[in-house]
């Protein structure tokens, strides 16, 4: 399918995505016609392992250190675009760089595999929606679109993958699984993505939203709202994690989300989550969500 120039859907241990040969532009243009894209934003090259990423992108010390320390796993990488890499200007946005990541979960490892290149995924979401994590909110987002699907049950992180440019500086683009202490501890401080917003379109306001407005940091929600709880006071269908597991919490967060926004509430009102750790992650999408980043 992927060498036909179809599109496949696809299992990542982070999110679904929409896949496509990354050296084909008609197909890479088939993605953004379906996810409903506003402008060409760029889109992740999928790899094996890091000899393939080094075709396509130039490895720098703090490059092949997080890629040793991480991959495969919810990490991307931001890098000058080697000369000759097989991922087209469009699937680039026209830029000299490219975002590369070697996923983790099996199926997603194996299609690259069998396919024997880079394929281009963004999340399978249609544009400004929440990225889907089972196999049912990715069919209902863009499968229509797809010529074949692969079930990979539900997304264990269930949150998309940290974004980490290495240019001239390393900038955090879009916190993810793998923590900014994580990055920090093995290539040094990390500066903020603030100004670099469209280098990284994923960033803007309302990228996450549902259909109802969110309220953060509701301790007691009002009547009529639907409640995404966290910890142990939580009630009603939608704790995030009743342990306060911030891994539980953002597996099930995009989940919820679609779940809540299903029962058509006045609002959807989320407990405060911590911000630590894999919580600056999750603090991320549900500030967005609520649109209150810009
Ligand atoms: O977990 C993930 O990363 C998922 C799964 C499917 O791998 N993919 C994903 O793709 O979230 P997408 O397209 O929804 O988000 C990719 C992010 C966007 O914010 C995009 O702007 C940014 O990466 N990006 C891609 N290439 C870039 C580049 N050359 N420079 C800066 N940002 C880039
Ligand atoms: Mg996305």
């Amino acid at each position: 399918m992927l060498a036909a120039g179809g599109l496949v859907l696809m299992p990542t241990e982070t999110v679904y995505g929409l896949a496509a040969d990354a050296a084909n532009p008609r197909a890479v243009a088939a993605i953004y016609e379906a996810k409903g894209r506003p402008s060409f934003n760029p889109l992740i090259a999928h790899v094996s392992d890091v000899t393939m990423a080094r075709r396509i992108a130039v490895f720098d010390d703090r490059a092949e250190r997080l890629s040793a320390a991480f991959w495969p796993g919810p990490l991307t990488l931001v890098l000058p675009v080697a000369d000759g890499g097989a991922v087209c200007d469009l699937a680039r946005a026209g830029l000299d760089t490219v975002a590369v990541r070697a996923p983790s979960h099996p199926m997603a490892r194996a299609l690259i595999a069998a396919f024997g290149g880079p394929i281009v995924a963004p999340s399978a979401n249609r544009s400004g929606r929440p990225s889907p994590t089972t196999f049912a909110d990715a069919m209902e987002e863009t499968g229509a679109a797809t010529g074949s699907a692969l079930d990979g049950g539900h997304c264990a992180v269930g949150l998309e993958s940290t974004v980490v440019a290495l240019l001239y500086e390393a900038r955090l683009l879009r916190p993810g699984a793998v923590t900014r202490s994580e990055i920090e501890a093995m290539i040094g401080p990390l500066l903020e993505a603030e100004g670099d917003a469209k280098r990284s379109p994923g960033r803007m306001t309302r990228h996450y939203a549902p259909s109802a407005p969110v309220r953060l940091d509701v301790v007691v929600p009002a009547p009529g709202e639907a409640w995404l709880s966290f910890g142990g006071a939580g009630s009603g269908p939608w704790n995030l994690s009743p342990s306060g597991d911030l891994r539980e919490a953002a597996a099930n967060l995009f989940a919820y989300l679609r779940a809540a926004d299903r029962t058509h509430p006045t609002a959807i009102a989320i407990a405060p989550i911590p911000p630590e750790g894999l919580g600056e992650a999750i603090n991320d999408r549900l500030r967005r969500a609520a649109g209150f980043v810009g």
